[in-house]
């Protein structure tokens, strides 16, 4: 026996996810209980090329086929559809999924997590947001005994990455953007990480896990770092400052206040000693304070490590018996316009 894994995307994080399954076997059976047995990986394009490290045995363009042998299926497809459907035809097959699928969560969560509950399965999705760092984990588990009143923090490493070689490099935006995409951090469609979209279905998800209520992407108020010049970078030096793409979710009176947005941070805040494409969040809970998680928020092998913290949880929960904690959506928070706040 062993626990049937199924991979669905072979990107920059599916390459690192299979390799690392495949380098580090031994060590994931004594820690989830049994072997963890990569049984294929779904692409698109069979003949594309391909890390020498993946076997070519293992690809297939037979989604469903795949997925009807695999007791845990990694979507790293990205973006709604197929995503989407895959995942929901996983959860409904009664597969433990884990998805690093921000988009997907962001717009589509409340539905993902239902058809979990109603089949009986777990969806972990650490590698969603911020990489390698444990805030998924943070929320949902460490401070269930909380009460969280603000998430604040970097999330996106592309436009962290970007921010920080024009300032300290003086690359162009562009230049820098290249170089984000050489190194494996930007989106396949970088839009969605220098408009701030990738920042807003972060801080979503981190807020629905903050304040055990509903928030959607489309609920984030979004400004992306395309309007930002080399000329108002220096002049935030100059000044003591640094901009940074900041998502923020806070606890109000009256409910829930969003934004994704460049700010000023101060030279001398933590949050502007993170520099390239490392990732913090800064979360206050009323009992624990304030906490500070930082990392590589970007990556194959960052990305690909969180992946496989869920793939060896799911595991273990398979084999041992236990779950992963319900998503709680037990709380209606109005989310606030902007001016309100
Ligand atoms: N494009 C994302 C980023 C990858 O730059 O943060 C990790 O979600």
């Amino acid at each position: 026996m062993s626990v049937k894994i199924a991979l669905l995307g072979c990107g920059t994080v599916g390459t690192a996810v299979a390799t690392m399954l495949q380098e580090q076997n031994g060590d994931f059976a004594e820690r989830a209980g049994d072997t963890l047995e990569l049984i294929g990986i779904a692409v698109r394009d069979l003949d594309a090329p391909r890390d020498p490290a993946i076997d070519r045995s293992l690809l297939t363009d037979d989604v469903d086929g795949l997925m009807a042998g695999a007791d845990i299926v990694i979507e790293l497809i990205g973006g709604i559809e197929p995503a989407r459907t895959h995942v929901l035809n996983a959860i409904r097959g009664g597969a433990t999924v884990v998805t690093g699928n921000k988009a997907l969560l962001a717009a589509h969560g409340p539905e993902i997590y239902e058809a979990a509950a109603e089949a009986d399965v777990d969806v972990y999705y650490e590698a969603a947001v911020a990489g390698a760092v444990p805030v998924v984990y943070g929320l949902r588990e460490s401070l269930a005994g909380d009460r969280v009143e603000s998430v604040l923090g970097i999330v996106n490493g592309t436009t962290n990455f970007i921010l920080d070689e024009m300032e300290t490099a003086g690359l162009s935006f562009d230049e820098a953007l290249k170089k984000a995409q050489d190194l494996g951090f930007a989106e396949a469609d970088p839009t969605a990480d220098v408009d701030g979209h990738d920042a807003a279905a972060k801080i979503a998800i981190l807020a629905s896990l903050a304040f055990h209520t509903r928030v959607s992407i489309e609920d984030v108020p979004t400004t992306g770092i395309r309007a930002i010049t080399a000329e108002d970078i220096a002049a935030a030096k100059r000044d003591g400052y640094a901009i940074k793409l900041l998502a923020i979710a806070r606890r109000r009176d009256a409910g829930i206040e969003l934004s994704v947005e460049p700010t000023l941070v101060p030279h001398d805040h933590p949050l502007a000693a993170v520099r390239g494409s490392f990732n913090s969040v800064v979360i206050e809970a009323s009992g624990a304070g304030r906490l500070m998680f930082y990392g590589r928020g970007a990556g194959g092998a960052p990305t690909a490590s969180a992946v496989l913290s869920d793939v060896v949880a799911g595991a273990s929960h398979r084999v041992h018996g236990g779950r992963a904690p319900r998503e709680l959506t037990y709380a209606d928070l109005p989310i606030l316009a902007r001016e309100d706040s």
